[in-house]
């Protein structure tokens, strides 16, 4: 299966057999397209991906050593993210799907970025409980079966990697937000400064806006705080939600795997701290590598693997949904 994944700010296409062999795995990132605006500006980041996907599905299919007439089948993620973003991956994957004579796969972001461990770990099986935190989006989902989810949680109002990024901005450490905030809180005291852990003790649900606000308004008060410091608090504060209410739904399913996924899944702490925590509870935890977290087509390639075996071929005639939302319920193979 080749896939290709254009959904925000990576132009990314992959080879994958079976779902879990990944034979090529190419994204090439438009961070610097966007770093001097301090975030994603969506035109430039559509006008990008037309530029660059030919080049990256290109080089996917020369690293796997394969020719198009190998393809069995062309995914593409459909949503969420960027609307203009997703149609040029998802016009490019339809067009080869035709060339070739193979089926295209639509493939929802999200569910790509849970397949992620069981790209990594082909011995994974639900049921399982997934901690899903990206740029956009901030969900606990309880997988019963393949294609089967229950979303028990979200955030409401900032996703985890927003909140970074905002945090980022403010003190000057640029964009991508995430990655500058896990490096400068390696050389500051996560005890430092006492941020808020907004719901920690209710429910599934999460909120990262207080939090966002109570840095500004400190650093405000205190402008000769170190900024390491504030970073290591701050990012002690996230984690510290996000793995006390993954333990809590494991907990409450009775599930004994847990995984990790998404950008904010690339972070130092919340890795360490999501197998400490599980080790504790006596579970399973499943990590993907920092390569698998942040956006690739290699995942799109195997969650794309298990829609097209339950729900066969996406027809032609589907768009890309900027607000898709993860399906819930049944397998549709039941
Ligand atoms: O999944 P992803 O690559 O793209 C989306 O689907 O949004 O996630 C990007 C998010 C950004 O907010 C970025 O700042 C965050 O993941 N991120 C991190 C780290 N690396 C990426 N957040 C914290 N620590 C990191 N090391
Ligand atoms: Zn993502």
């Amino acid at each position: 299966m080749l896939a290709i994944e254009t959904s925000c700010d990576e132009t990314a296409a992959a080879v994958v057999v079976d779902g879990t062999d990944v034979l090529s795995s190419v994204v090439s990132s438009q961070v610097d397209l966007h770093a001097r605006f301090g975030g994603v500006v969506p035109e430039i980041a559509s006008r990008a991906h037309v530029e660059l996907l030919p080049p990256v599905v290109a080089e996917a299919l020369v690293e796997s050593g394969l020719d198009g007439g190998d393809i069995d089948a062309v995914a593409a993620t459909v949503g969420p993210g960027l609307i203009g973003s997703l149609l040029v991956g998802v016009a490019a994957a339809k067009a080869l799907a035709l060339v070739w004579g193979v089926p295209f796969v639509g493939v929802n972001h999200m569910e790509a970025h849970l397949y992620a461990a069981f790209l990594e770990e082909p011995t994974l099986e639900p049921p399982l409980v997934a901690l899903l935190v990206s740029g956009g989006h901030t969900m606990l989902v309880a997988m019963e079966d393949h294609g089967a989810y229950q979303v028990l949680g979200s955030t409401i109002d900032d996703a985890a990697g927003e909140a970074f990024d905002k945090v980022a901005r403010f003190l000057g450490l640029g964009y991508p937000g995430g990655p500058a905030v896990d490096r400068e809180a390696g050389a500051g005291d996560p005890h430092a400064i006492d941020f808020p852990r907004a719901l920690v003790d209710q429910g599934f649900d999460f909120s990262f806006s207080g939090l966002k606000t109570a840095v500004v308004n400190y650093v405000r008060r205190h402008p000769d705080v170190s900024t390491p410091d504030v970073c290591a608090s701050f990012q002690e504060a996230v984690v510290d939600v996000l793995v006390t209410k993954a333990r809590r739904a494991a907990a409450t399913t009775g599930a004994r795997n847990l995984c990790l996924g998404g950008g904010v899944a690339a972070n130092s702490l919340l890795r360490t701290r999501f197998v400490e925590g599980c080790e504790q509870d006596g579970l399973h935890p499943f990590v993907p590598s920092r390569s698998m977290c942040t956006d690739n087509a290699a995942m799109v390639a195997a969650a794309g693997w298990w829609r097209w075996r339950s729900d066969g071929p996406t027809p032609l005639d589907a768009g890309a949904d900027p607000n898709l939302r993860l399906p819930q319920g049944e397998a549709a193979n039941g």
